[in-house]
Parts: structure tokens; sequence; C-alpha cells
């Protein structure tokens, strides 16, 4: 039944989350935009779902006429070359399954209804469609009995999707295969082998929305020649030595890989012609900040990296999250008419009752900014997608129709 809420044939139906990943060695260049191959390998870290995650129910019926997607509660297209890909690739590996296996493949003429939603605002500019993709594939994945790797088609959805298949530290090889089989994501290190390792997403509050990935890495590949000797001579040996860093966990090394390679990613931003601006007058500040509050303790404590917008993500250690938050909290307080103290900070407990040195705050010296910064969400690394199975925790109701449109 096409709108109707009874339905006579049993639907099958799959709910999973996925997280969110910030990348320490960036992504930036394709170099097939239809296999969304890159220019280089990357590095990132994947953030707890408890603060950060995609929550994305499927079910299969024959009652259903075609495909559809809800997206934070509203039916969004789903004639997107991305979704197609996605929803294609799933769909001739379980045919390619079932030929092989020789299993049912039931599910195999249905139409789905897929809903999704994220836990944080999207508004908030913090990368959703890594999430979103990677929810969507491991869902579907599930849905039509697929085990196995499944990165190389979250890859087709977004480049950076595909990082977020796994859990703690993750690598996206290049691969050398002309179908792009081999450019897959693989786990460095569990989110346990560095657990004193903590995260702050520095929500900046921005104005208008900058340039989107894609079609900025599109411009800065065709624009840039520092980008072209980054991907070659730069990016190779630099993701060897951060991956030597996790393994390690040495975060003096790790700390300064991240900040460099931040940077210079934002160097072939602003080396594409014309050029792109991601960071803001705050983003700037928050560099400042860290290389001072660095200088100042003569070692790398924490780290800043951003992607396509002005939010910073901070990496540290936990011990010094205190001082960290502190001098955030100094330099960027909350607009007293905004923000609340109290949601100022988000997540993990906020451990920041400590005073700043007076000498600490002449260190880092910046004229304070009040209302610039949105508000903090303190997190660490965590699992890949999980498979939810409390029918309560599902999107969709029994018939697979949205609990709730808006
Ligand atoms: C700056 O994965 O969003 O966050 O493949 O075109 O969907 P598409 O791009 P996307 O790019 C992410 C770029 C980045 C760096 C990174 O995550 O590695």
């Amino acid at each position: 039944m096409e709108n109707g809420r009874a339905s006579t044939k049993p639907i099958s139906q799959v709910t999973c989350t996925a997280p969110v990943n910030i990348a320490v060695i960036k992504y930036w260049g394709k170099r097939d935009e239809q296999l969304v191959l890159p220019i280089n390998p990357s590095l990132s870290v994947t953030l707890s779902q408890d603060q950060l995650c995609t929550r994305t129910t499927v079910a299969a019926s024959v009652d259903f006429k075609r495909d559809r997607i809800w997206l934070n509660g509203q039916e969004q297209s789903i004639d997107t070359p991305r979704l197609q890909k996605c929803l294609g690739e799933i769909r001739r590996l379980a045919r390619k399954r079932k030929h092989e296996e020789e299993r049912s493949g039931d599910l195999l003429g249905c139409c789905v209804h897929i809903c999704s939603e994220n836990n944080f605002p999207t508004a908030a500019g913090l990368a959703s469609s890594a999430a979103g993709y990677a929810c969507l594939v491991q869902s579907l994945a599930r849905l039509f009995g697929i085990d196995g790797d499944v990165s190389h088609i979250a890859r087709q959805g977004s480049g950076s999707a595909c990082r977020s298949m796994y859990g703690g530290f993750v690598e996206w090889t290049m691969g050398r295969a002309e179908d792009g089989s081999d450019s897959v994501a693989k786990q460095v290190a569990p989110a346990e082998h560095w657990p004193e390792l903590r995260v702050l997403v520095v929500v900046v509050n921005a104005g208008k929305k900058a340039v989107g990935s894609t079609e900025g890495m599109q411009t800065t590949v065709r624009t840039s020649a520092l980008v072209a000797y980054r991907a070659e001579h730069v990016v190779p040996s630099r993701q060897d030595d951060m991956k030597r860093a996790v393994l390690d966990r040495d975060f003096q090394a790790f700390g300064e890989i991240t900040m460099r390679d931040s940077n210079q990613f934002h160097a072939t931003c602003l080396d594409t012609y014309p050029p792109i601006f991601y960071l803001n007058e705050t983003s700037k500040q928050i560099i400042h900040l860290v290389h001072r509050y660095n200088r100042h303790h003569g070692k790398v404590k924490a780290a800043y990296t951003f992607d396509a917008g002005p939010n910073a993500v901070l990496y540290l250690l936990q011990d010094d999250v205190p001082e960290v938050l502190a001098l955030l909290k100094h330099f960027f307080p909350a607009n007293a008419n905004n923000d609340s103290e109290r949601t100022f900070v988000r997540g993990l407990p906020d451990v920041c009752r400590k005073d700043v040195s007076s000498d600490l705050l002449d260190s880092v010296g910046l004229e304070p900014s009040p209302g610039a910064v949105q508000y903090i969400i303190h997190t660490k690394a965590g699992q890949d997608p999980q498979v939810l199975t409390n029918p309560q925790q599902a999107l969709l109701d029994e018939n697979g129709w949205p609990k709730k449109q808006n």
C-alpha cells in the first residue's frame, strides 16, 4: 500500500548509526570524479557516536512502489547521482552474491524506504555527509545481507564517508585498480589504542555558507599547482609519518603533522583560482591561541585542524582538556544572551574548573571575542557503525513509513 499504514506482507528493516570522522591528513582532490578516487591517501580519527552520529533506518517491502528517502524529517529526491550510485552498487553486490551462493534474494525485487537523522544540528556545518553516507551504506548492506568491507561503496557517496566505516584511526588508500575496488578504508588502530586522546569541536559562528567540498576540490585540482605538488611530494611520506605517530601514540608528531597538513590544505585553497577561503577571523585566532599555548609549554599540547569551513577541531590529551577549555572560554566567552554557560561545552563532562595562570593568559595575549564561538563539543575517538536492534530506535514504523515528519 503506497501511502496507507497497513501492510499485508512482512517488511524487512534495519537501523544503524554511523560516526563522523575528522581527517588529520586531508583528502582534497579526485583523480576520477565518477568513481570518487582521490589524488592522495588520507587518514582520520573516527569520533564517538555518543556525541555526533547519524541514525538511519532502511526498509524493503513489495508494497513500496518506489525508492524514497527522508532526511531530518523531510522527504528529499532520491534521484541524485550519489544516492543512485550507492543503491545501485548495493543491489549489484546483492545480485552477485545471490548468484554465487544460491541465496534467496527476495528483497532484490523490492523498493526501499530510507529515513535518516543527525543527532547534531546540521546547520553547525559539521561534516555530516561522511556519517550520512556511511550510515546509508552500512544499513543497506545489512538489509541485503552483504558482509565484508563496503567502504568502496560509501566512498562513491562521499569520499570521506569511506573512513566512517571503521572506528579509531583510519586510512583511505589511493588504490591502483581502474575500477576503484582497492581504494578503500582500513583501520590503522582501534579507538582503545589511544584512550587519552580527546577532541574539542569548536563550532564557530559563521556567516554565509562556504563553497562545498565537491565543487571546491574540483576547482583546486583544475587550477592549483600546489595541490599536485602536495599529492605527489608531500602526502605520501606524511601519511607514513602519521601512521607511525598514531601507532607510537606520539602526540608531538601527531599534533605537528595534523597542523601542518591542515595548513597545507588551506594553502591549496588559497592557491585555487579564484581562491577559496574557509577560515575566518575566529579560525585564525584559534590557530594563534594553539601555537602560543604550545610555545608557552615548550611542546605540542594541542593541535588544530579545519575542514571546508571555519569550525576548528582540536586534538589534545585528556590531562590538558581543563586548561585548553579554560583558555577557550576566556578568549571566546559565550554570548550572555545567546548561549548559557551550561550548554557552551557539550558532550563529555566539562572538567573545566581550572584557573589559568596570568602568565599563560599573557602568553596567548588575544583580544577576547565574546560570541565568536557558538559552542564546543567535547568528545573522543569512537567505534565503527553500529546496528540498533530495538524497534523503538527505528526511524520507520512497522510498515516502513517515517514515524515523524516535519
Ligand atoms: C576537507 O568527502 O565531502 O573534509 O568526495 O566530493 O563528497 P566528496 O568530498 P568530501 O570531502 C571532504 C574534504 C575534507 C577533508 C577530509 O575529510 O579528508
